[in-house]
């Protein structure tokens, strides 16, 4: 027995010594250590032992295993080395090579004007809420004071995604979801992305984004909704610009206007910019129709309300005297980086 362990112990470790890889290293751990491994048969043949001499032999067997580990794992320590030396050999970097660079992106013209729209707002004490891009027919139309046979909704040419159900063509839904919640005063912005079944040209696309407003208080009157537009204007295009109130008509507001401010670019001469007009159109807004607010359950004789709708890649194309709509939606990095 003990002639039979020194004879597996020489071997294994003249076949360790002599391995020329970690695979075949492996290959000698299974053949001696591994279940049908000649030191595993020796431990199966114990029973054959006389019981006196089991100790002995059993340390023998450890003392083998063990060295046979040892030098196991000594070899391949050793192997490892090697590799790694090899591989820092081959692979030489310079690290003076210039680094490649990382694709930046760049803010979105849409949400710079959106951001600086919000600041505007939160600063006169909005709030900025959102509502959902599929809504139902009531929210977007019957709500707002547009009926089912109403003209106004054969207009905006729609998406519909059931029976009374579509994407909606207009922010102004919003208005309708936050005065149900019923909570008094309302001072909010809405912005958020409309749906039109429009071709798209340079100033039409099937969908694009407005910014809501609506203002529900005691007492709230037509002049809040000038002086409050007239400061978003001249925060927005700079404190030179006129403002003029042109009377126009939405269903949802009684009275309504379209709000022009003064051609920022020639100051109202008339240039190409304006189409010689010296004014270009902003927004829509008005003073929210006592049948609407009735319909969310608030009293008109109590409170009144203004709201205004702006779109909001119209005044960015203007802000940044932009000639076509589509530019904002291909998002090309030399584009935007220049804003
Ligand atoms: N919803 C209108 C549109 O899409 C814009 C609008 C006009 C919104 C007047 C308003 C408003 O809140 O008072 O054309």
């Amino acid at each position: 027995m003990k002639e039979k362990l020194r004879q597996i112990r020489e071997k294994a470790l003249s076949d360790i010594a002599g391995s020329d890889g970690l695979a075949r290293l492996n290959e000698v751990r299974v053949a001696v250590l591994g279940k049908k491994g000649e030191l595993t048969a020796v431990l199966k043949g114990m029973k054959n032992v006389a019981p006196e001499e089991r100790p002995l032999v059993g340390q023998m067997v450890n003392e083998t295993r063990a060295a046979i580990e040892n030098a196991l794992e000594e070899k391949k320590q050793q192997m490892e080395a090697l590799l790694l030396e090899k591989k820092l050999k081959e692979e030489v970097i310079d690290v003076t090579l210039p680094a490649k660079k990382n694709k930046v992106g760049h803010r979105h013209p849409n949400m710079v004007v959106l951001d600086e729209l919000e600041r505007i707002f939160v600063g006169m004490g909005y709030e900025v809420v959102e509502g959902p891009e599929v809504e139902y027919d009531y929210y977007n139309f019957e709500a707002l004071n547009i009926p089912a046979n109403h003209p106004a909704k054969d207009e905006q040419a729609k998406f519909y995604v059931g029976n009374d159900i579509l994407l909606r063509t207009q922010t102004s839904s919003v208005q309708i979801r936050i005065m149900e919640e019923g909570r008094l005063p309302i001072r909010m912005i809405a912005p958020g992305r409309v749906f039109r079944a429009d071709e798209v040209d340079a100033t039409h696309s099937p969908t694009f984004h407005q910014v809501e407003g609506l203002v529900v208080d005691k007492n709230i009157t037509f002049s809040d909704l000038k002086g409050t537009l007239e400061a978003f204007a001249h925060e927005f295009f700079g404190p030179e610009v006129k403002v003029k109130f042109r009377p126009h008509h939405f269903p949802f507001t009684e009275p309504s206007a379209e709000l022009d401010v003064s051609c920022f670019k020639c100051g109202g001469k008339g240039c190409r910019f304006c189409k010689g007009e010296g004014w270009i159109e902003i927004l829509g807004c008005g003073m929210v129709h006592p049948h609407v607010l009735e319909m969310s359950h608030i009293d008109p004789k109590e409170y009144t309300g203004f709201a205004f709708g702006v779109g909001l890649e119209r005044i960015t194309l203007l802000k940044y005297e932009i000639d076509d709509m589509r530019l904002l939606y291909e998002n090309d990095i030399r584009f935007l980086n220049q804003f």
